[in-house]
């Protein structure tokens, strides 16, 4: 499941990937063009974003990483309407957990123009107790190429059965514990029959993992960065152009990059400097191996001024905190209160232009 550019990512360092593939680029200019960019490099990053431009360096490299939000989410091309009408229901059916008191929607709200979370350090599952992440958010997740703080999930499908059976989150106790659920409610069979017509035996517990999938993949939410990487260069205010620079230029693009601004790799958590919570062992407890030890999935960052508190363990309650720790723990660089206030406007370009539509029951 892990994807060529992880093991590429992961053997090198991140600055220096960073560094190497800006120097690559600026190599292929042509000598006219690298006279001009040499001229410009000169002058202080943040002297060109003051006059409304992005500097030229770091234009280059904004094009290379990032790609905007694609209109549709891998996977969606067998979605019909009836099989995401069902998938909204499940969302939101609280008869789907062993206490009849819990939805996915619970953890993940995206009624109300919630961003996809519960805002809370860690969630409470039906039975009442705690599990030790922190709920990340459903709105785009499908354009990552994993799920869960571990990547243990290759899709939204494989995503979904995980909460129905967790016992600390739904609980429910088997599969056919779900179906028999599912099976005595005369308006699921109705639904699940229109959703996957020529199915013998329509209520399956992958069907329902199918449909809440298909639902899922419709939370699709652009930002205002998505139209300035399309060309409108006004969609960003110089602020956030600045903090795109800070955001570059500091190396966190390396892992947090394409579309989802993250969600693509996996990462050890504390490449120079320990993270203060070494309880979770993160991939290692899916892998088993030594070098999966503390290495989480780089998450998204779209939205993520909407999603706090940060960290898989949710116990970073603020953003500035969460990109000081970055700065320090990923990059050895202990990034001044001043470059933190620079770094983090950019993260509010990113959050969901228009509200999500149709996310009710
Ligand atoms: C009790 C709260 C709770 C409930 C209920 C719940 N989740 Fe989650 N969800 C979480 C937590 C916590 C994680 C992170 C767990 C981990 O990484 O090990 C998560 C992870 C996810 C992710 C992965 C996102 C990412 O970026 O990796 C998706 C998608 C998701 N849940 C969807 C669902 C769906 C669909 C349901 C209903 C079938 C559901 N969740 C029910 C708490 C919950
Ligand atoms: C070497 C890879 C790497 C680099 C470089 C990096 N990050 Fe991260 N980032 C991660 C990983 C891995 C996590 C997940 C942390 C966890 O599991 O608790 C993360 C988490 C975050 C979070 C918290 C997201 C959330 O939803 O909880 C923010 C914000 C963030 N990074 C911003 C930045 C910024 C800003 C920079 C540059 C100063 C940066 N990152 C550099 C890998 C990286």
């Amino acid at each position: 499941m892990r994807a060529c550019s992880l093991a590429f990512w992961r053997r090198h360092s991140a600055h220096a990937v960073l560094v190497a593939v800006l120097a690559g680029c600026i190599a292929l200019c042509s000598v006219a063009n690298a006279k001009r960019v040499t001229a410009r490099r000169a002058r202080p990053a943040s002297d060109a974003a003051s006059s409304g431009r992005v500097y030229e360096g770091t234009a280059l490299a904004v094009r290379i990483y990032f790609k905007p939000l694609p209109e549709t989410m891998p996977g969606h091309r067998d979605d019909t309407p009836a099989m995401i009408a069902l998938g909204r229901r499940l969302y939101h059916e609280r008869d789907l957990s062993e206490t009849r008191s819990q939805s996915c929607n619970d953890c993940h709200r995206v009624d109300q123009r919630q961003s996809g979370v519960d805002c809370a350090p860690t969630s409470m599952g039906a039975k009442g107790t705690r599990g030790a992440r922190n709920s990340p958010t459903v709105v785009n997740a499908g354009f990552q190429v994993m799920q869960f703080w571990d990547g243990r999930a290759p899709d939204l499908v494989e995503q979904a059965k995980g909460p129905l059976l967790n016992p600390i989150e739904m609980a429910m106790g088997s599969e056919s514990d779900v179906v028999d659920r599912l099976r005595a409610r005369a308006d699921y069979s109705r639904d699940f029959a229109a959703a996957f017509p020529g199915h013998a035996e329509p209520v399956t517990f992958d069907n329902a993992a199918r449909a809440i999938a298909a639902f899922e993949r419709t939370l699709v939410a652009p930002a205002r960065f998505d139209r300035y990487l399309k060309g409108d260069t006004s969609a960003l205010t110089r602020e956030e152009k600045r903090g795109l620079e800070r955001f570059v230029n500091t190396g966190c693009v390396a892992c947090h990059n394409s579309y989802p601004v993250g969600g693509r790799s996996l990462q050890k958590l504390g490449v120079y400097h320990p993270y203060r919570n070494r309880k979770d062992l993160g991939r290692y407890n899916v892998t088993h191996l030594e070098e999966d030890r503390f290495v989480f999935k780089v998450p998204m960052l779209r939205n993520v001024t909407l999603t706090p508190p940060y960290f898989h363990d949710g116990t970073v309650s603020t953003l500035p905190e969460a990109v000081r720790l970055m700065g320090w723990m990923q990059l050895n660089k202990p990034l001044s209160p001043r470059e933190v206030s620079e770094i983090v406007p950019f993260l509010h370009a990113l959050e969901t232009e228009h509200p999500l539509r149709d996310t009710e029951p």
